[in-house]
């Protein structure tokens, strides 16, 4: 089982270097991949660091040169890079730009591909499947380039897509990680935890970013850890919202909107809520239940108070629905 493991990460290993060479040595990589990454803004020292590649177009390239280079068809196929059907092996990328992702060690356990045509047929990125060195529940993209700023800076930023951590890894805000397409999940945070106690959530400017982020944040409170969350304007994500901006704009943009989760959240429903009680009722239950999650009950009340305030409501009727929730520790 552990030789099995370090099979495949051997194969992976391999897989990120074939893919970057391929993106800065070879004629397609370079008129087709590294001209899209150039497209997007990103530096010959951002694409070193964060090993992006391109996979070719043939059907077979890369699933024929790892072969040919000893690495066995079993752990091509356990790690997803190679699809076997009816006899035939594929590779599984074969067409788009390669964003390797790694664990909190450096270790490469799974990859994600873009297309680089809009085809809307095509899923837009293509990722790595399960295996046994990558579990997407537990894993964050960005994390091994992102710990040491996340320490240091004692906050995290939380975002939703590869470009997104990358676009702010190259604009000099470095504590930065991404879940990556799946919804946040408690060993995500977790990881987050052993390094700052801070999160600060950047989800995109759509509506889709902000369902995630309001799903996102209960489950952060629930780790007992502190959030906030600043929205984008409309359409923007935090990619592009740092390629419109000076280093210096981005930074007031981010410290002057963040917000703590309770005015995020009241002001949002409030404003959902607008003069209908039957909502407000509702929109302050919810609110009571994110509160419920919070572990420390000192840090509950605290934010009982706010909500009263905001909401205006009387600080008595969230205790009472709190207690209904928070039944043992009240
Ligand atoms: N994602 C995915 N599969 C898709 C679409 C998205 O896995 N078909 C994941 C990717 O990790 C992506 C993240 O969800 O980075 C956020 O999605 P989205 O905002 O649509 O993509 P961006 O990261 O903004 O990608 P880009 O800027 O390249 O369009
Ligand atoms: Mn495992
Ligand atoms: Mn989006
Ligand atoms: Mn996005
Ligand atoms: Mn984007």
């Amino acid at each position: 089982e552990a030789n099995e493991k370090e099979s495949l990460y051997l194969v992976s290993e391999f897989a990120k270097s074939y893919f970057h060479d391929t993106l800065l040595h070879t004629e397609e990589g370079k008129a087709i991949g590294l001209t899209y990454f150039k497209e997007r803004g990103f530096t010959n020292e951002t694409i070193a660091k964060f090993g992006l590649g391109y996979s070719p177009e043939t059907w077979d390239a890369f699933t024929t040169e790892a072969l040919a280079k000893g690495y066995q068809l079993e752990f091509l196929e356990k790690t997803g890079l190679t699809i076997v059907k009816d006899d035939k092996k594929f590779d599984r990328f074969k067409g788009r730009v390669m964003f390797p992702i790694q664990s909190l060690s450096g270790r490469v356990l799974g990859f994600g591909g873009r297309i680089l045509t809009n085809d809307k047929k095509a899923a837009k990125y293509l990722n790595s499947p399960e295996s046994d060195i990558y579990h997407k529940s537990k894993v964050l993209y960005g994390i091994f380039h992102a710990k040491q700023a996340i320490a240091k800076q004692n906050n995290c930023y939380l975002v939703e897509g590869y470009t997104d951590v990358i676009q702010l890894h190259q604009a000099g805000i470095e504590n930065v990680v991404a879940s990556s397409g799946t919804a946040l999940t408690p060993d995500q945070i977790r990881l987050i935890n052993r390094l700052t106690k801070n999160i600060t959530v950047l989800f995109d400017g759509d509506a889709a970013g902000l369902r995630a982020s309001i799903r996102g944040i209960d489950l952060i409170l629930e780790e007992g850890m502190n959030v906030k969350v600043c929205t984008f304007p409309d359409g923007d994500d935090p990619d592009s919202f740092a390629r419109k901006n000076s280093f210096e704009d981005l930074v007031l943009y981010l410290e002057s909107n963040a917000k703590d989760f309770i005015q995020f959240k009241a002001s949002l429903l409030m404003n959902e809520a607008q003069n209908d009680p039957i909502k407000k009722a509702d929109l302050i239950r919810d609110m009571v239940v994110s509160i419920s999650k919070i572990p420390d009950r000192i840090k509950r009340e605290i934010y009982i108070q706010e909500t009263a305030r905001i909401m205006d409501i009387s600080e008595q009727v969230l205790l009472n629905t709190l207690a209904q929730l928070v039944q043992k520790d009240i």
